[in-house]
């Protein structure tokens, strides 16, 4: 890996209880360019803006994919990674799904833990703070084809997080608009599917929700997933989540909280959830609760479901009733080394740096 350190650290504007996520970024990030076939050096380069061109394929022809992932810091300022692995999996079938290179692993979890390691500062400590995480991978070739493009950049860039949708939210069902299709690239982290989300997702705050669950494009009778999160729901005491497939994105949150939820003897479903059952378990009253999961924001306790122009609540359980609460704290515990971790989930960033 070629380190070059800034000399100019910004870290002393950085106010950990007062700045702006995903706009505040950290000293430094990783590139690495793909070109004839083959991936270059990992570079740890000062953080700042890349001149591409407007030929640019990624943004023409949207051959671009990311992930999302966090760092913690614990009370003794120890900072670890979470199941890092899964990231780099997933990153993997989105390039492959999108005809672009595949990474290496020590690209990137390297240039993840060099990452992490030199910018340590920048982790907020304290109640759901963390660093996000973005690796991402794009087509850089200056070319108007429509084909496969030669050229990508790998990089990784990351900015200070803290909780944020900490409120309950409503949440309207779709039944019209998809966030995937069979045969499309749903199970992808391809950054087109969030530009397709959008205008949809617009709609539904026009109506007053905060946010949509995807139903599948075919019937949409089913839950997908909600926003970027996926979905859970809870009839009586029994939790139920969609499978993954190649419509629903394999979140690395839902498959911690099935683990978390079957070790504490909760029932899980991983079963298809149709629409008119959740309705039914709503009028019935045996609808407790359902909730979306992802990295960012962990767990969205939904409030009320939007449902053919009804709006359908949910019942307001305490922090002890609700599943929700208790696997969130459950798993963010396990992330910030509160908890002991069974599942070997946790990797803890060296101090590396100053061996390299
Ligand atoms: C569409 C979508 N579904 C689900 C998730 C949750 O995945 P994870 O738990 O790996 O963050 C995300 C967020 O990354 C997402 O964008």
């Amino acid at each position: 890996m070629i380190i070059q350190k800034t000399e100019n650290s910004r870290i002393s504007t950085f106010d950990p209880s007062n700045f702006s996520f995903g706009n505040t970024f950290i000293d430094h990030m990783i590139i690495c360019e793909y070109e004839n076939g083959k991936w270059g050096d990992v570079k740890l380069v000062p953080y700042g803006p890349l001149q591409f061109s407007p030929a640019m394929m990624g943004v023409n022809y949207g051959q671009a994919c990311f992930e999302g992932m966090k760092a913690y810091k614990d009370k003794d300022g120890q900072v670890f990674l979470f199941r890092p692995e899964k990231n780099f999996e997933r990153i993997n079938k989105s390039a492959k799904r999108l005809a672009m290179p595949e990474v290496t692993e020590e690209m990137f979890l390297d240039g993840l833990k060099a990452l992490v390691d030199i910018d340590r500062e920048w982790i907020p400590e304290g109640e759901g703070m963390s660093l996000y995480i973005r690796p991402l991978i794009f087509a850089t070739e200056e070319a108007l084809k429509a084909r496969v493009a030669n050229k990508y950049m790998f990089a990784i860039v990351a900015t200070p997080a803290k909780m944020y949708y900490t409120e309950p939210v409503s949440v309207k069902i779709s039944d019209h608009y998809s966030r995937a299709a069979s045969g499309g690239v749903g199970s992808a982290k391809a950054a087109g599917n969030y530009a397709a989300s959008f205008y949809p997702t617009q709609l539904a705050i026009e109506e007053g929700y905060d946010q949509i669950i995807w139903t599948d494009d075919a019937t949409h009778e089913y839950f997908e997933e909600s926003g970027t999160m996926n979905v859970f729901v809870r009839i009586n005491d029994t939790i139920y989540t969609p499978p993954t497939s190649e419509k629903i994105l394999d979140g690395v949150t839902r498959d911690s909280f099935i683990q978390l939820a079957k070790k504490r003897g909760f029932e899980v479903k991983v079963e298809p959830i149709k629409v008119k059952d959740v309705v039914a378990a709503q009028k019935n009253g045996t609808l407790k609760e359902v909730w979306g999961v992802g990295t960012a924001v962990v767990t969205t306790v939904f409030e009320a479901l939007g449902y053919n122009g009804e709006k359908l609540d949910l019942p307001r359980l305490s922090d002890e009733e609700s599943y929700a609460v208790i696997l969130k704290n459950d798993l963010v515990d396990l992330q910030t080394n509160l908890a002991e971790d069974p599942f070997g989930w946790r990797v803890l960033v060296d101090h590396a740096m100053e061996t390299v």
